[in-house]
């Protein structure tokens, strides 16, 4: 985690010091998790980033990205220490009493995943006693706690998604359970792995939102909903979509 430090930057004023200069919002982005975010060349990538730099063009805001452990990420809201999670991050009831979120930018689901010691689970309810990984506090996570139980140790905890495939593809574990999206870029980016991909009926569907503080809709979070709304009007959205997503 960070030392503190100050939330946000600000350009250098002007040299006559009158133009007030852009902020710079900082952004927490846990990036592990290709293709909605990771980092290449120490660089952070992916979907959700292009659809904030979009939203930010259209809405006059810059953003700073922050690689940041996912666990504790919204801590960092609270802190101060960012403005804005950017992680692939779902909305829930739960999260919405202690964030605001933005309006949904992705649709996605949970995914089974599982290699040869779990060949034999065709649905959910099969994962009941077996022993499976999760990114802990995840989505993915929650969904498993409702199958065992809370206190299950068949569910181990990982502090990143491809710390827990590892284990899978490690045969650790029977399955993984996690965002469909980055489960399927790992099977189709491991394919020596031969790992089976499923999504139970039963999984909800899930929506991304971008968080900030509570308290912040008024200013920011209008802001980015407006840059949403823009973006998926004339087209930005789609094109950023299929560069990321079409075959
Ligand atoms: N969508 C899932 C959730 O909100 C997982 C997000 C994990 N994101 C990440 N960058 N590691 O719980």
């Amino acid at each position: 985690a960070c030392g503190g430090g100050s939330k946000t930057e600000t350009a250098a004023a002007s040299a006559d010091g009158s133009a007030a200069a852009a902020k710079t919002y900082v952004v927490a982005t846990d990036a592990t998790y290709a293709p909605f975010e990771y980092t290449e060349a120490g660089e952070v990538l992916g979907f959700s980033k292009d659809i904030l730099e979009a939203v930010g063009n259209k809405e006059g805001l810059q953003f700073k990205f922050v690689n940041t452990p996912w666990e504790g990420i919204f801590a960092t809201l609270g802190k101060g220490d960012a403005d804005v999670v950017s992680s692939s991050v779902t909305i829930t009831d739960e999260r919405k009493q202690s964030m605001g979120f933005s309006d949904p930018y992705f649709e996605a689901t949970q995914m089974i995943v599982t290699g040869a010691k779990g060949s034999d689970v065709k649905s959910f309810a099969d994962l009941a006693k077996r022993t499976v990984s999760v990114q802990n506090g995840t989505t993915g996570d929650l969904v498993m706690q409702k199958l065992q139980g809370k206190d299950s140790t068949n569910i181990k905890r990982f502090e990143s998604m491809p710390l827990a495939l590892k284990e899978l593809v490690s045969g650790g574990v029977d399955a993984s359970v996690g965002d469909n999206g980055v489960v399927q870029n790992f099977v189709n980016n491991n394919p020596g792995t031969k790992l089976n991909t499923l999504v139970d009926p039963s999984f909800e569907k899930e929506f991304y939102g971008f968080a900030v503080k509570k308290g912040r809709d008024d200013d920011l979070l209008k802001k980015i909903n407006a840059g949403i709304a823009a973006i998926k009007a004339d087209g930005t959205y789609d094109k950023i979509y299929a560069k990321w997503f079409s075959a």
